[in-house]
C-alpha cells in the first residue's frame, strides 16, 4: 500500500467511526423510518409555528380561517402534549440526571396551555377575546419550544443521555401513540403513566367521534 493510499485508508476509516458515533450518540438524519425522537418533537414544533404565523398573516374579517387555523393548533397541541406526557416525559424521567425536575416543569406549563386551549375551543374567532388568547397560546408554545430544545432542556439532555437506539425506539412509539392520542384537551385528566394512558385512550375515542360530528379535520 502506498503512504497515499494509507492516509486516504486511515481518513475513511476516521470518518467512518465519527459517523458511527453519530449514529451511537443520538445524530439526526436517517430515513423517516429511523428518524429518532428529538427530531419528531422538533417537526412537531415547527408545524405548530407555521401555524401560528398563517394566523399572524390572516385579516381581520377571515373569521372563518381563523377559526380552522385555532382548531388545528388546538389539534396540534392536544396530540403534542399527550404523546409527550406517555412517551417522551417518562423517557427522559429514567434517562436524564435531574430529568424529574425539568419533567415536572414541563407539566405544570401543559397543563396553563391545556386550560387556554380549552378556553380557545370555547370562543368565537370574531369575539375581542380571541386574538389575546391566540398571542397568549403562541407565547406559551415559544417558551416550550425554548425550554425543551436547549442544550439543558429535555431534548438536549436526551440527545447527551440516550442512545441512538433508544431515540429511534422512542420516535417509533411516539408514532404510534400520535394515532391513538386525544385531539382535544383534556385538563383534568392525569398527565402521567399509567393514569394518563388509560384515561387518555378513552378521551381520544371521544375526541374522535366529536371531531367526525363537527366535521374537524
Ligand atoms: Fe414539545
Amino acid at each position: 500500500m502506498t503512504m497515499a493510499t494509507k492516509t486516504a485508508a486511515r481518513s475513511r476509516s476516521s470518518t467512518q467511526r465519527k459517523s458511527d458515533r453519530g449514529r451511537t450518540r443520538g445524530k439526526p438524519g436517517g430515513s423517516a423510518r429511523q428518524q429518532d425522537v428529538i427530531a419528531l418533537i422538533k417537526a412537531d414544533h415547527s408545524t405548530v409555528n407555521q401555524l401560528f404565523r398563517r394566523y399572524q398573516g390572516l385579516g381581520d374579517r377571515a373569521v372563518r380561517s381563523r377559526r380552522q387555523i385555532a382548531d388545528r393548533l388546538v389539534k396540534e397541541l392536544s396530540i403534542h402534549a399527550a404523546v409527550e406526557e406517555q412517551v417522551l416525559y417518562p423517557n427522559a424521567r429514567a434517562a436524564i440526571p435531574k430529568g424529574d425536575k425539568l419533567v415536572k416543569e414541563a407539566i405544570s406549563e401543559h397543563q396553563t396551555l391545556k386550560e387556554a386551549l380549552m378556553s380557545l375551543e370555547k370562543s368565537r374567532p370574531d369575539s375581542d377575546k380571541f386574538d389575546p388568547l391566540m398571542m397568549k397560546i403562541r407565547d406559551e408554545v415559544r417558551h416550550h419550544v425554548k425550554e425543551e430544545e436547549n442544550p439543558n432542556g429535555i431534548l438536549g439532555q436526551l440527545r447527551k443521555h440516550a442512545s441512538r437506539d433508544e431515540l429511534v425506539k422512542m420516535a417509533k412509539l411516539t408514532r404510534a401513540a400520535k394515532k391513538a392520542a386525544p385531539t382535544r384537551p383534556h385538563p383534568k385528566a392525569p398527565a402521567t403513566p399509567p393514569g394518563n394512558l388509560v384515561v387518555g385512550a378513552a378521551a381520544a375515542m371521544v375526541d374522535k367521534v366529536r371531531d367526525k360530528a363537527t366535521r374537524r379535520k
